[in-house]
Order: C-alpha cells, then sequence, then structure tokens
C-alpha cells in the first residue's frame, strides 16, 4: 500500500515537475518580449499625441488618459521582467557574450544584447517612471504638457534601443512562429 502511494506520489512529481525544455521557455519569453514591443509603442505613440493635442488646446489630460499612462508603466514594467529573465538565464546570446566580454564587445550582435540595449532601456524605463511621478504631481494646467516631454524621452530611448532590422544586429520586426515550440 505504501509502495503503492509513493509510487502514485512519484508519477505525480513527474508529471508537474516535468520541466519546460529552456529553449522553449526562451522562444517563448522571446516571443513575448518581441510583441510587447509593438503594443508598448501603440500606446507610447497614442498618449504622445493626445498629449499634444491636449496641451495644445490648453485642456488638462482626461482620466482615461491618466489610466492609460499608468498602464504603459505596468507594460513597461513587465517588459522589464521579461527583459531581465532573458538576460540572467534564458538567452544563450547573452550568455555567450558574458562568458568572454571582451570578444563579445568586438562582435555588434553579442554587444547589443550585452550591453546597449539594456542601458537604453533601463533609462527608458527610469524616464517613463520619473516621467509618470512628475506628471501626476504637477499642477492640472502643466500636467498634459509634462506628460508629452516625458513619453517623448521615454520614446527616444525605446526607439533608440530596440534592434531594427536594418542594423547590423537586427532581429525580426514580427515573430510568427515559436521556432521549436514542436
Ligand atoms: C531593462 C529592460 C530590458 C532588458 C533587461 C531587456 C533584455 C533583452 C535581451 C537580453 C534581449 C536579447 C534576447 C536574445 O536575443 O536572446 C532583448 C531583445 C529585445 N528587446 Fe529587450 N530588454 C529590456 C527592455 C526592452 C524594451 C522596453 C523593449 C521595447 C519597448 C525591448 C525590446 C526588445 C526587442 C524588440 C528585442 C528583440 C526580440 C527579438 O529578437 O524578437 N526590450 N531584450
Amino acid at each position: 500500500m505504501l509502495r503503492e502511494r509513493r509510487t502514485v506520489a512519484s508519477h505525480h512529481a513527474v508529471a508537474y515537475a516535468a520541466p519546460m525544455s529552456p529553449s522553449v521557455l526562451y522562444e517563448l519569453v522571446l516571443f513575448s518580449h518581441s510583441w510587447l514591443r509593438w503594443l508598448i509603442l501603440a500606446l507610447t505613440l497614442f498618449l504622445i499625441i493626445r498629449a499634444v493635442l491636449v496641451s495644445g488646446a490648453g485642456r488638462p489630460l482626461s482620466t482615461s488618459d491618466d489610466r492609460l499612462f499608468t498602464a504603459l508603466v505596468g507594460m513597461v514594467d513587465l517588459q522589464m521582467l521579461l527583459g531581465l529573465s532573458l538576460y540572467f538565464g534564458l538567452s544563450p546570446l547573452v550568455k555567450a557574450a558574458l562568458s568572454d566580454f571582451s570578444s563579445a564587445m568586438r562582435e555588434p550582435a553579442l554587444r547589443f544584447v550585452a550591453v546597449e540595449h539594456v542601458v537604453a532601456m533601463f533609462l527608458a524605463v527610469v524616464i517613463l517612471h520619473v516621467g509618470r511621478v512628475r506628471t501626476r504631481r504637477a499642477d492640472e494646467a502643466v500636467r498634459a504638457r509634462h506628460a508629452r516631454r516625458w513619453l517623448i524621452g521615454f520614446a527616444v530611448f525605446a526607439l533608440a534601443g530596440i534592434p531594427w532590422p536594418f542594423l547590423p544586429y537586427g532581429r525580426p520586426l514580427l515573430r510568427l512562429t515559436f521556432a521549436d515550440l514542436g
């Protein structure tokens, strides 16, 4: 009986602990990181346009603009978490770069993932957070102007940090498959 129970228990343990292969997890996270970029860029563009129109008309930001700004910060934080999990474990490129840092610095694709991308994106994340707080604390009359300025600052760094396909270390614009999710 005891033996039987143990067998059942270990059977379940195997079923529950069946590890997702690191490469599948890598593909999933990379896929999400790649697509979340578009949501972030679209929402940023929308909010910049709103802030420009509203501040031009001398009106304050609406409650829904305000909520969308908060949602943008949430999405960017999630993007940072996905990025950090790529950086500190999942990405074979980062692993290769960090295992021989000085040669990686001479290789554009490796230097990009190990240094340039994360530095640009950390700055973008900081600008967005500071901008959110400053915008919230600003008087209603100037709130839209603050939002406009900080959102444009965020967009500049985020756009500069993205591996656009025309760059030497370019990556796909749209990832349509999980390469090896089989
Ligand atoms: C501090 C935050 C971030 C970290 C630590 C980070 C980290 C990374 C890493 C390590 C890679 C390379 C993964 C690999 O190819 O193996 C990567 C790729 C990428 N990251 Fe980030 N990232 C961050 C923020 C962002 C943000 C804010 C965006 C865009 C809004 C972004 C867009 C991308 C894109 C488009 C790729 C290429 C994905 C692909 O090849 O399909 N990242 N990121």
